[in-house]
């Protein structure tokens, strides 16, 4: 199962991608988690590890050698290591060593990250994490959980075209909640059924129905409740390996909710 993590800046997206991995973990999943936000580089370290792996882009040699990389896999063109890539079907132990960092039963993978000013669009990261994904077949046992970038241009280049599931977060603000009914649209759209809404960073129970209510408005089903959690704002503000307080136990059913999904 490939489920995508979405929603507006900072409402919590690589939190949740980081609780859902490790409760998945815990319970003898086989976790791969895919880095597909360009811009912020920290998911590493909250998943625990102590550096990144080298980024999918990185072996196809750029940017500017994607499209070809993917339209052309006969081309004697092709940078070596990105052969896998031009599969037509990519299971996770194909994946390079090297672009990969893996601790107990958790993996992570990188699209890619803007490093430099003027480097050009970002079209290219869109294009390698739709291809990517729609290639990486999963087994039962295996589930795939994709941090995605910030707002909604992912779903203009197509890059949840074979997710099963979407999972929205929802922080509490007029914003996160309008962002949150364009995701629904856009999902559905691309003929997703399993859309559904996670809240987060919720103060009180108060505000968990207010925003509830809203998002049933928007025809969105919620299946949790994130509170405000201090450990976890700490372990944001130092920078490390995730910690959690009450977080831990109100993603416990999220994850039944989303796996639930998984035949539908
Ligand atoms: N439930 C919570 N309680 C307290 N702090 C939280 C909670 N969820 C997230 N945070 C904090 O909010 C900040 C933003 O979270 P996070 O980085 O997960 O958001 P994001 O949606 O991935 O952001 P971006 O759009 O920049 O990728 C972090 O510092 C994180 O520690
Ligand atoms: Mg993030």
């Amino acid at each position: 199962m490939k489920i995508s993590v979405c929603g507006k800046g900072g409402s919590g997206k690589s939190t949740v991608v980081a609780l859902l991995a490790d409760e998945a973990r815990s319970r003898g999943y086989q976790v791969l988690v895919v880095d597909s936000d360009e811009s912020n580089a920290g998911l590493f370290r909250m998943l625990g590890f102590s550096q990144p792996p080298v980024p999918l882009m990185e072996i196809v040699g750029g940017k500017k050698k994607i499209i070809s990389t993917l339209r052309d896999p006969s081309s004697s063109d092709i940078a070596p290591k990105a052969v896998v890539l031009t599969q037509d079907s990519i299971a996770i132990e194909d994946i390079p060593a090297e672009n990969m960092v893996e601790r107990d039963n958790l993996r992570l993978v990188s699209v890619g990250k803007i490093l430099q000013a003027l480097e050009g669009c970002a079209c290219p990261f869109g294009v390698l994490s739709r291809e990517f994904l729609k290639r990486l077949t999963v087994k039962d046992n295996e589930l795939v959980i994709v941090d995605m970038e910030a707002g909604v241009e992912h779903f203009g280049r197509g890059v949840e075209e074979s997710v099963d599931s979407v999972l929205i977060v929802v922080e509490p603000s007029f914003e996160s909640l309008e962002l949150a009914g364009r995701i629904n649209s856009l999902a559905n759209g691309t003929g997703i059924k399993n859309v559904s809404a996670i809240l987060n960073k919720v103060p009180s129970d108060d505000i968990a129905s207010k925003l509830e209510a809203e998002l049933v408005k928007r025809s969105i089903r919620v299946i949790g409740c994130i509170h405000h959690d201090p450990e976890l704002f700490d372990s944001g503000l130092e920078g490390g390996a995730l910690r959690t307080g009450r977080a831990a136990e109100e993603i416990i059913g999220v994850l039944d909710s989303v796996l639930s999904k998984a035949n539908v």
